[in-house]
């Protein structure tokens, strides 16, 4: 594959697929703005390719996909700055959710809050058998921001998505599959080839076909999800603000248990 950026976003290109490898591995490859800028940036590129039929995604190292939104970042953010990131991940979402190409989320280990999230917003989600998805987002005193709440009812239905976002529980691949929320589920080593090799399927088809059918089965979610993903931004800002959301974050880094107090 021809490697194309090397950054904390990589793009590498083999014929018509395209591969985005979130690339922070020792921050679990957590979404900081500047992944969300280059995400944007390497979907804008993909989408003016000629060549390019499928893209799958991914996040580097053996331990996760991406454990969400970066916390440690976050946790410095006043009012103003964090609304802009907010809309800024939101956007990155609905960049991938619109995006004429179809993307395989290759899930290679934790897939949690936004890193969930993300694999949310696209097609079709292959899982390492190795791998925890969640969307732990309470712990921290907030609610998922980049459209879990809404991505994950469409996915999953109302009752997984109460269940996963009031408990923040952490499941197994096996249990996502069970839930529909993972699509294929494969050996560890295998992640990556099983994605291709689904790439490689849909590459082979007709690609007008293919890129018609992405756009109408999103047809077919966009009117309620477009509201609720107004009601998430803005329910996860005013709970951004709150006292148990600074304790929430000050316990994550401090590696210790929260005490919430309900202010
Ligand atoms: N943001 C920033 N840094 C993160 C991170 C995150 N989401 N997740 C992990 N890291 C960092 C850790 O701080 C740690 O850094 P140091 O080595 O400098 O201490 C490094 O990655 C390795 O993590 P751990 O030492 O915690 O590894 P572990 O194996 O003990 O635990 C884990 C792994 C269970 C994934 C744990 O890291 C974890 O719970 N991470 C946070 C998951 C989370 O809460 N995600 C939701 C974020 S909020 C969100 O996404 C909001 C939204 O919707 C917009």
């Amino acid at each position: 594959m021809a490697i194309i950026e090397e950054e904390t976003v990589k793009v590498a290109q083999d014929g018509a697929l395209v591969e985005i490898t979130i690339n922070r591995p020792k921050s679990l490859n957590a979404l900081n703005a500047d992944v969300l800028q280059g995400l944007l940036l390497a979907l804008q590129k993909v989408s003016k390719n000629p060549e390019a039929r499928v893209v799958i995604l991914t996040g580097a190292g053996e331990k996760a996909f991406v454990a969400g939104a970066d916390i440690h970042g976050m946790a410095q953010l006043g009012p103003r700055p964090i609304a802009d990131y907010v809309e800024l991940g939101q956007r990155a979402m609905r960049a991938i959710e619109t995006l004429a190409l179809p993307v395989i989320a290759a899930v290679n280990g934790y897939a949690l809050g936004g890193g969930l999230e993300l694999a949310l917003a696209c097609d079709i989600i292959v899982a390492s058998k190795a791998a925890k998805l969640g969307q732990p987002e309470v712990n921290l005193g907030i609610i998922p921001g980049f459209g879990g709440t809404q991505r994950l009812i469409q996915r999953c239905g109302v009752g997984a998505a109460r269940r996963l976002v009031y408990t923040a529980e952490l499941i197994s691949a096996e249990e996502a599959h069970g839930l529909g929320l993972v699509d294929k589920l494969c050996e560890p080593a295998d992640v990556l080839a099983v994605s291709r090799n689904m790439g490689q399927l849909i590459a082979a088809k007709a690609p007008l076909a293919v890129q018609g059918a992405k756009q109408v089965i999103r047809r077919s979610q966009d009117d309620s999800l477009l509201a609720g993903l107004r009601a998430e931004v803005d329910m996860f800002l005013s709970l951004f603000a709150t006292a148990d959301r600074e304790e929430g974050m000050q316990a994550f880094m401090q590696k210790r248990e929260p005490r919430f107090v309900a202010k």
